[in-house]
């Protein structure tokens, strides 16, 4: 029996992502939670054939509560999203607050639950679940993630276009880590399991990590002004969130790609320090799943000269935005 819960699930990524929640055999029940429409989006799930029994709430007569009660799995896609010429920080100031009232109904509602944050700027509203978990007294470094793997699915799709063969792209895997916005993403490309064209120049392996840091604004440009990615957002999101569920229910070995904190695993954290040569809180990378969470954050591996000035660049901003999410709710309590 496992219930999954979407936070803002009647948004852009909210509902397509509750439609392939929905189709995941492994989940019994669905939550959907929002502050407009859930009744309706439910209503509409519940007469797809799956296992999953939904139910929709809104704040009113303790919908948050409702919700979360008796969660494994929470991933939150509430908040609102960016238009041309934004940043992902731009959206900081509406979606800290979000995060926060959100994550301060998980951590006395449902504690022990996994929470998959997919609200922006995920650099600074994972440190924000943190604090509030840590306020809350309920803080386990294992069971908070930030989902990246949009970056991820973005990676194996351009490599593919490079290699000119969008066939192979769900089989080539390629880390990419750091955090979640411009030049913090960092595509480790010489890890690619399909290594890259021999030729390649040195202006198009520059265009190709270009596009896998910026991919979010290729989006936000091409919607004009409508949000940015939901339905790619919501593949990824589904197919992290279903790791997490296939972890919790047993199956062992799972590696994803997130935005963790260090502290899930101390061991790993401090091979991740010798590797970056800097102690960060929060960082991105491949880690092991299991029942309770993060069981193993994996090390750096070997990166080229290249690699390690991208992530020279990501590393400032990312402690900076890090600061951003932990300060906001120190000023907050
Ligand atoms: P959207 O505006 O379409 O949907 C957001 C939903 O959140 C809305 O239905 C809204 O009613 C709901 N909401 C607002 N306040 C709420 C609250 N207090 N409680 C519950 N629900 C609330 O936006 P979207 O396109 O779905 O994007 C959502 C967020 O996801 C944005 O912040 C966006 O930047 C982010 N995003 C992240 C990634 C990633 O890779 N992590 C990718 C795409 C988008
Ligand atoms: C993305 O990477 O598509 C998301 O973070 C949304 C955005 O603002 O670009």
């Amino acid at each position: 029996m496992v219930k999954a819960v979407v936070l803002g699930a009647a948004g852009g990524i909210g509902q397509p992502l509750a439609l392939l929640l929905k189709c995941n055999l492994h989940i019994t029940e669905l939550g959907l939670y929002d502050i407009v429409n859930t009744p309706g989006v439910a209503a509409d799930l519940s007469h797809i054939s799956t296992p999953a029994k939904v139910e929709g709430y809104l704040p009113p007569d303790d919908g948050l509560k409702k919700t979360l009660t008796g969660a494994d799995v929470v991933v939150i896609p509430a908040g609102v999203p960016r238009k041309p010429g934004m940043t992902r920080d731009d959206l900081f100031k509406i979606n800290a607050g979000i995060v926060k009232d959100l994550a301060t109904g998980i951590a006395t509602t449902a504690p022990k639950a996994m929470v998959l944050v997919i609200s922006n700027p995920v650099n600074s509203t994972v440190p924000i679940v943190a604090e509030v978990f840590k306020k809350h007294g309920v803080y386990d470094p294992k069971r908070i993630f930030g989902v990246t793997t949009l970056d991820v699915v973005r990676a194996s799709t351009f490599v593919a276009d490079v290699l000119g063969d969008v066939r192979m792209s769900k089989q080539i895997v390629v880390p990419v880590v750091g955090g979640h916005s411009g030049v913090t993403i960092v595509p480790l490309l010489s890890q690619s399991s399909h290594p890259l064209p021999p030729n390649l120049s040195t202006s198009d392996y520059q265009k190709l990590v270009q596009r896998v840091q910026f991919g979010g604004d290729e989006v936000v440009k091409a919607k004009d002004g409508a949000g940015s990615a939901t339905l790619s957002m919501a593949y990824a999101g589904a197919e992290f969130a279903d790791k997490v569920v296939r972890a919790v229910k047993g199956e062992k070995g799972i590696n994803v790609p997130s935005y963790v904190p260090l502290a899930a695993d101390p061991a790993g954290a401090a091979q991740l320090t010798k590797d970056l040569g800097k102690e960060l809180e929060f960082f991105s990378n491949t880690v092991e799943l299991g029942t309770e969470g993060v069981v193993r954050i994996h090390p750096l591996g070997p990166v080229t000269d290249k690699e390690r000035e991208l992530l020279q660049t990501a590393l400032p901003e990312l402690e900076k935005n890090i600061q951003t999410g932990v300060n906001y709710v120190a000023e907050a309590y």
